[in-house]
């Protein structure tokens, strides 16, 4: 069974990017044959400066490895190292109707934020689905907010099979994520870059420390028992430690007796240690920038075979060789 996933590579990663996506990756990555990669085209459809999408996607894939990305076990690269994702999307797009694309929620909210709608933009689904039928993938692990786009992909591949033989493409399955397992922010949104509340997984101890101290709460007095329900320093807090100690929390807020304050700091203590053996990783990992460089090379090489054996096949199926 084959695996895969991307990421964009869009900026710092939060703690609600790496529960959301890239932890349960890397739970993945040994019941099957993974795929990992970075999306940098798509990153493209909003971000064009160079050097930074150059850095976002470095820092992305040294986080990445430092989480726990096994390279001995997923094949790990960079979309662009296998530009032939844009041929198998040109050959998507001549069985895309209009009206798919014009359904697409992605897009249509983007346009309603006031992102200016390039071709691109419109045509994301298509290369998502090059993606994903490019290395015959079975498995496709996403958020929600990509649901969408695996039924677009779903139905390319139906379309592409009916029209050039059945078994051209492998029609993949999404597994979306439990929507229960949305990480809150500072101020109890679900977190996102886009509100402005996230905790980075990494970065310095001070700022990180005054971030989660700022918190929002309510008023309710320090001898008061807390309200538990909707609580984000509780939501948080049980992402990073065991059970036992979330009900001590628990039970220590309906007793009443301290302030805020006080659970922020035991917040603080149990992500800065949940996240402690990531950062020693990723340190390891910055020393020696050659290694990076020879899992992706590694990745892309292994992604190109893959994909070159699913190309020729379509290639022959659409008459574009012999
Ligand atoms: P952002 O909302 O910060 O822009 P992205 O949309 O780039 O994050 O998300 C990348 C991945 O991280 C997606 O798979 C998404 O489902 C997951 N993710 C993002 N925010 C959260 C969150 N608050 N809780 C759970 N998963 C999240
Ligand atoms: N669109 C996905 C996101 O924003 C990233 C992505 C690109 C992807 N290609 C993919 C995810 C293929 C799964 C499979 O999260």
């Amino acid at each position: 069974m084959r695996i895969l996933t991307g990421l964009q590579p869009s900026g710092k990663l939060h703690i609600g990017n790496y529960f959301g996506a890239m932890e349960p990756a890397i739970c993945l990555q040994s019941q099957g044959e993974a795929f990992y990669f970075i999306a940098n085209y798509h990153a493209m459809t909003s971000l064009h400066n160079g050097p930074e999408l150059l850095a976002n996607t470095r820092e992305l894939a040294v986080d990445f490895l430092a989480c726990g990305l096994d390279p001995a076990k997923a094949v790990f690269f960079r979309q662009s190292d296998v530009p032939e994702v844009n041929e198998l999307a040109w050959i998507l797009s001549t069985v895309c109707p209009m009206g798919l694309l014009e359904r697409c929620h992605s897009y249509k909210d983007k346009v309603a934020k006031g992102i200016s709608a390039n071709h691109a933009l419109f045509a994301y689904p298509v290369l998502m689905a090059a993606d994903i039928l490019l290395y015959d993938s079975n498995l496709v692990p996403v958020g929600k907010d990509q649901k969408q786009h695996l039924e677009v992909t779903r139905d390319l591949a139906v379309k592409i099979n009916e029209a050039m033989g059945e078994g051209t493409l492998t029609v993949p399955e999404p597994m979306i994520r439990d929507e229960s397992a949305v990480v809150p922010g500072l101020d109890g949104q679900k977190m996102s870059k886009s509100y402005h509340n996230t905790i980075p997984m990494f970065g310095e101890e001070k700022p990180l420390r005054k971030l989660i101290m700022k918190i929002v709460s309510d008023s309710t007095a320090v001898e008061d028992p807390k309200p538990t329900e909707n609580s984000t320093i509780l939501a948080l807090y049980k992402l990073f430690v065991s059970d036992s100690d979330y009900q001590e929390m628990v039970a220590s807020f309906q007793a009443g007796g301290f302030g805020y304050g006080h659970y922020k700091t035991l917040l603080w203590e149990a992500y800065w240690n949940y996240f402690a053996p990531m950062r020693a990783r990723r340190e390891e990992i910055l020393a020696d920038p050659g290694y990076v460089d020879q899992v992706l090379r590694q990745g892309a090489e292994r992604a190109r075979e893959t994909a070159a054996t699913v190309l020729n096949r379509i290639r022959k199926a659409t008459g574009l060789s012999a």
